[in-house]
């Protein structure tokens, strides 16, 4: 995949939304984030190190790999991991469909919201497992726009996330990727599959999730695609301003706000 072709892009903005994103789902993402004591884990798709900064103190006696396909997100992540003096993460340029790592090379692969954005994610899992030593295990995280519910309802909100559903698919891309995980992995030809919804819920006697989560995680993330959304005619931009409007009301006193993300793990035998 290249930079260009990623729907949420590699803008400043982005790379806050996903450290609010890593930040207010670190305890329900990451509670059972612990891998095998002394493994060498690699982490694929990295980015600007927003999971590596939660995941790789979590495991200190494990070492990681973290490879990104953008360089620039690299250099976001070194930086990151510098300043939080963390020292058991080494970083490279990869491409997760041409991993330079030999046969069997990893005892536990991490990969967080990254097949979500590729035309071929079946091909990454399998390019993943080839790295992967037998016995090693997979993580996959993913979340899934289809499970976003919210009071109150709106159509305009619903065509607003809608808008980044069809943007995303049309970039190869698939944002209801988390309910496949179990088959997909199962195909990739991973053993023990078990797959656990983590469910997010905010309303207002949970201030920090309503922020963290509702306005600067999700309603910031549909947000970002407004002007291919109206540029592609997916919606009007009086619909937009509609919908956007809507989905804060979720976020206000009254309103409540749901999504599910979805944590698949897999055995390589
Ligand atoms: C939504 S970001 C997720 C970043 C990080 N895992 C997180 O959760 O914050 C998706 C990342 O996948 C990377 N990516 C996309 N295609 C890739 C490929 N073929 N090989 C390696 N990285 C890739 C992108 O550059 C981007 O940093």
């Amino acid at each position: 995949m290249k930079e260009k072709e990623y729907v949420h892009g590699y803008s400043e903005v982005e790379s806050r939304r996903l450290c609010d994103q890593a930040c207010t789902l670190s305890q329900l993402l990451h509670c059972d984030s612990i891998f095998r004591p002394s493994g060498l884990v690699l982490e694929a798709g990295c980015g600007t190190g927003a999971q590596t900064v939660i995941i790789a103190p979590r495991n200190p006696a494990c070492s990681f790999i973290s490879v990104d396909i953008s360089e620039d997100s690299l250099r976001e992540a070194r930086k990151r991991i510098e300043k939080a003096n963390i020292d058991n993460v080494y970083f490279q340029h990869a491409d997760v469909f041409a991993l330079p790592f030999e046969d069997e090379s990893f005892d536990h692969i991490f990969i967080c919201f990254v097949l979500e954005h590729l035309e071929k994610p079946m091909q990454a899992l399998e390019s993943l497992k080839r790295v992967l030593k037998n016995g090693g295990t997979i993580t996959v995280i993913e979340g899934d726009h289809g499970s976003a519910y919210y009071h109150p309802r709106s159509p305009f909100a619903q065509a607003a996330i809608q808008c980044l559903i069809d943007l995303q698919a049309q970039m190869g891309g698939n944002s209801l990727i988390g309910r496949e995980l179990y088959p997909l992995l199962s195909a990739a030809g991973f053993d023990d599959v078990h797959v656990s919804p983590r469910v997010v819920y905010a309303d207002a006697s949970r201030p920090e999730m309503v922020d963290g989560f509702t306005r600067k995680t999700f309603i910031a993330m549909v947000e970002g695609v407004k002007e291919q959304a109206i540029a592609n005619h997916l919606i009007t931009e009086a619909d937009w301003n509609l919908g956007i409007a809507d989905l804060k009301r979720a976020a206000e006193a009254n309103g409540t706000f749901n999504y599910t993300f979805f944590k698949a793990i897999g055995r390589k035998t």
